[in-house]
């Protein structure tokens, strides 16, 4: 038995943990994103096989990786690579094992560097969006104009950049209980109660510019199962809702092991995981699902175009979805705002800010992940750690900005290394450290029994569910649909991540490597 060296960063409250997690997985993915899939992916449609998702792959993995966090924080790791190793070790020897944590490693830093690098552009725009919205920029402008001309001011855009990640950095810099904890402890109520009030006023908005447009519109587009949609689309469909359930609730990226790492040997981590989903699903149906939908179609006279508006409700509930995206929050959805006069600056602010609170909840675990990295595999102070990694995200940043098209193919990659990463969380977390190891480190201290017919769930259902979404878009990916910038990001993360992981792993556990026999226990 070989203790570990140094005492770890912990949570210091259980609420303050339930927070951070949640702040975790409430993202731009709760409110963009999510009205985003549904829109494009036949409204009602996309509700069916999204629960099936949940159920399904979301509530399993998040237990998966509660647990493998609060067993790499054991050994003192917050990062894949060793914690991975550690856990296959079960089963093979440490050589072979070293080659699961690798990948895992891997996986997780390309991803957190990948994602945050633009994830972290779309917070600074809705900062200044929150700003514009206060002060009425775009009022009485084309929005579709005023945003293009946004994207083309390099200052402003890296002014809120900066403004951003230096608020990200000092919290991450002072720590986990000091830093992120204090930090998340403000800005998540903040977010629900910004929602709560948005949500109460859809719900009371009505018909505000024509009787035949209604909130009602929206919600019965999200709410009415569409049958004959889903069958037509249904492949496509599913991988969707799959991608969805793994972006919101940040499983498949290495985050939700960072967080659950400071934990104590014996805290909760089978109530806690599925307290962050029901937090993160109440964010995202109830809160995310009554926003813009709703307002959108509530709106539709001035948001949608005459020409297809003339051509009856169904075209223009399809243009509603075909446009909406990304672009749609800060293209269309500001015509919204501007409708509703004075008072629309205080929705637009409130709208802005939110995103930006639920973005800066995420985007911190992901810049924690890498300082954790810094920190515990290389021996870089946290203070010093967070600048580098600063630096990282602003030069991975750059492409975003000057290359057109380069976000958007990022993104869709990044939805399937979700799902990679997650099938490494079975196979790793669950597989090769013994299925009965992984339910006896579940029930540990825990708050709950997780009910027995989970068990095949997550050994045989999860990963066939999983697999099938990464055999069907596989091919999509090899036939050309990414462009060599791109490409290049994700090759060149992966190198670094993959020297990492294995420089970590060595440099800790060299002697059982090099006995190719487990030595260290805790
Ligand atoms: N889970 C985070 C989101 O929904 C990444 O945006």
């Amino acid at each position: 038995m070989i203790a570990v060296e140094q005492q770890r960063d912990q949570w210091a409250s259980k609420i303050g943990l339930i927070l951070a997690m949640a702040g975790n997985a409430v993202g731009l993915g709760n409110f963009v994103r999510f009205p985003t899939q549904v829109a494009q992916n036949g409204g009602g449609a996309f509700m069916v096989p999204y629960f099936i998702a949940l159920f399904f792959l979301g509530i399993p993995v998040m237990w998966i990786e509660w647990v493998a966090g609060r067993y790499g924080g054991k050994y003192g790791h917050g990062t894949l690579g060793p914690t991975y190793y550690l856990m296959a070790r079960e089963s093979v020897k440490p050589r072979s094992a070293l080659w699961w944590g690798v990948i895992s490693g891997m996986l997780a830093f390309s991803l957190t560097v990948l994602l945050n690098s633009y994830y972290l552009h779309l917070i600074g725009w809705s900062a200044a969006y929150s700003w514009f919205s206060l002060t009425g920029a775009y009022f009485g402008t084309n929005t579709g104009d005023f945003f293009t001309h946004y994207l083309s001011n390099y200052g402003e855009i890296f002014l809120f950049w900066g403004i951003t990640v230096i608020l990200l950095a000092i919290a991450v810099g002072q720590g986990v209980s000091k830093g992120i904890e204090r930090w998340v402890k403000v800005m998540m109520p903040l977010l629900y109660i910004f929602a709560i009030l948005m949500v109460g006023y859809i719900f009371v908005l009505g018909s505000p510019i024509d009787p035949n447009w209604s909130t009602i519109d929206g919600f019965r587009f999200i709410w009415s199962p569409n049958w004959s949609y889903l069958s037509a689309h249904l492949w496509s469909v599913m991988l969707a809702a799959t991608g969805q359930i793994f972006f919101t609730l940040s499983l498949g990226m290495g985050i939700i092991q960072n967080y659950a790492s400071y934990l104590g040997p014996k805290d909760d981590v089978a109530l806690s995981g599925l307290a962050t989903v029901s937090l993160n699903e109440f964010a995202e149906v109830v809160l995310g699902g009554s926003i813009a939908i709703p307002l959108a179609t509530a709106y539709a006279p001035k948001i949608v175009p005459p020409d297809v508006l003339a051509k009856g409700k169904s075209a223009a509930l399809a243009w509603i979805g075909h446009k909406f995206g990304l672009g749609f929050s800060y293209t269309s959805l500001p015509n919204a705002f501007v409708s509703m006069g004075d008072a629309g600056r205080i929705f637009g602010f409130l709208w802005f800010i939110l995103l930006w609170f639920a973005g800066f909840t995420s985007a911190i675990a992901m810049y924690n992940y890498l300082v954790a990295l810094l920190e515990e595999d290389l021996n870089i102070k946290r203070k010093v750690g967070t600048w580098v990694v600063f630096v990282i995200y602003l030069i991975m940043g750059l492409p975003v900005i000057y290359i057109s098209g380069y976000m958007d193919q990022l993104d869709s990659w990044v939805s399937f290394q979700l799902t990679l990463l997650a099938l490494f969380d079975i196979l790793v977390a669950v597989y090769l450290f013994k299925p009965d190891n992984f339910w006896r480190e579940l029930h540990e201290g825990a708050w709950m029994t997780v009910p027995g017919w989970y068990k095949p769930i997550i050994l045989y259902i999860a990963p066939i569910l999983l697999a099938l979404p990464l055999i069907g878009t596989f091919k999509s990916f090899v036939s050309g649909k990414i462009g060599i910038a791109p490409w290049t990001a994700i090759i060149v993360m992966f190198i670094i991540g993959a020297i990492e992981s294995y420089y970590a792993i060595k440099r800790k556990y060299g002697e059982e490597l090099e006995k190719n026999e487990v030595i260290v226990k805790v």
